[in-house]
């Protein structure tokens, strides 16, 4: 007898619980209950719409292409995993809070250089475009207790709504990205440009599968940032500019309110000339709040 474990016949009334007897004897007892689990799913939703063979072997040529449009340089499945809700759900079963630290949303796929160290004031806007903004914060502990030393990662788009990877020879390599250290007082400042809200890469099998529901493929403004302190949590998360399109139709649904900033224009020249702007810039104010490592 092949099949399933219990030597039960495949029927169309009972497929899933046939398919997953055949994996009861699997060793590893996360693996069975999760193949065990998508097996009982996926019965389900081809029961749900009663999938024809023209729209399976559709199906299967979308995963095929997804595949193929993936490279080192470019994740097509992260792409169809994010414009699905599924990297946020992940993310968010992860990373569990209970409102004592600052939220964390996705990764994204364009942290795939090591940002270069900078001094705290420098600005990352190198090819000089956009409108200045003054980016400032401080990194606490989960009761306000300043973290010095802490280490502030970040990368935003330029004014056109594209990261430095994505065009090279067009932006200077390392262009707003910047790794700081807070100072004793747990603070950090930098010079920079308001971000822009872009497209997700959608020349692709998801572009397709957005276009084709109706779906636009942009996320809101947003300023990437990882905080990490010794004896913390690191977190990995945005900030997104209170005014940008897109705020309540994130493509990736990596929105939370509570990362969303207003970025209000500052006519101050004496603040202008300390912090090295032109006068008035914009400011964006971003406190991050790291759980203890042994917060249960
Ligand atoms: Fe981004």
């Amino acid at each position: 007898m092949t099949g399933g474990a219990s030597g039960e016949l495949f029927s169309e009334e009972r497929s899933a619980e046939v398919v997953a007897a055949s994996f009861a004897h699997t060793p590893d007892p996360r693996l069975r209950q999760v193949v065990t689990s998508l097996v009982r799913h996926l019965h389900a939703f081809v029961k749900d719409v009663e999938l024809t063979e023209e729209e399976w072997a559709v199906g299967i040529d979308f995963l095929t292409r997804t595949g193929q449009t993936s490279s080192d340089t470019r994740q097509e499945f992260i792409l169809l995993s994010d414009v699905l809700g599924v990297s946020m759900l992940v993310e968010t079963i992860n990373h569990r809070t209970g409102g004592t630290s600052t939220e964390s949303t996705v990764l994204g796929p364009f942290h795939v250089v090591d940002s270069p160290p900078r001094q705290l004031g420098d600005d990352i806007a190198l090819d000089g475009k956009g409108t200045p903004c003054l980016v400032s914060g401080r990194v606490t502990g989960p009761d306000g207790e300043p973290l010095a030393g802490a280490t502030v990662d970040v990368w935003q788009t330029n004014e056109d709504g594209f990261y430095d990877v994505q065009q090279p020879g067009i932006q200077p390599p390392g262009n707003l990205r910047g790794l700081f250290t807070t100072d004793d007082a747990g603070r950090f400042w930098f010079r920079s440009v308001v971000p822009r809200f872009y497209p997700i890469p959608d020349d692709g099998p998801v572009g397709q599968l957005l276009a084709a529901t109706g779906r636009h493929p942009n996320r809101p403004a947003h300023l990437h940032f990882i905080a990490a302190a010794p004896g913390h949590r690191p977190v990995t998360t945005h900030v997104f500019v209170a005014d940008s399109p897109y705020l309540d139709s994130d493509a990736v649904f990596g929105v939370k309110e509570s990362l969303v900033r207003e970025v209000p224009e500052v006519d101050d020249p004496a603040r202008a000339a300390e912090v090295g702007l032109a006068n008035p810039f914009r400011a964006l104010t971003f406190d991050l709040s790291l759980l203890r490592e042994d917060h249960p």
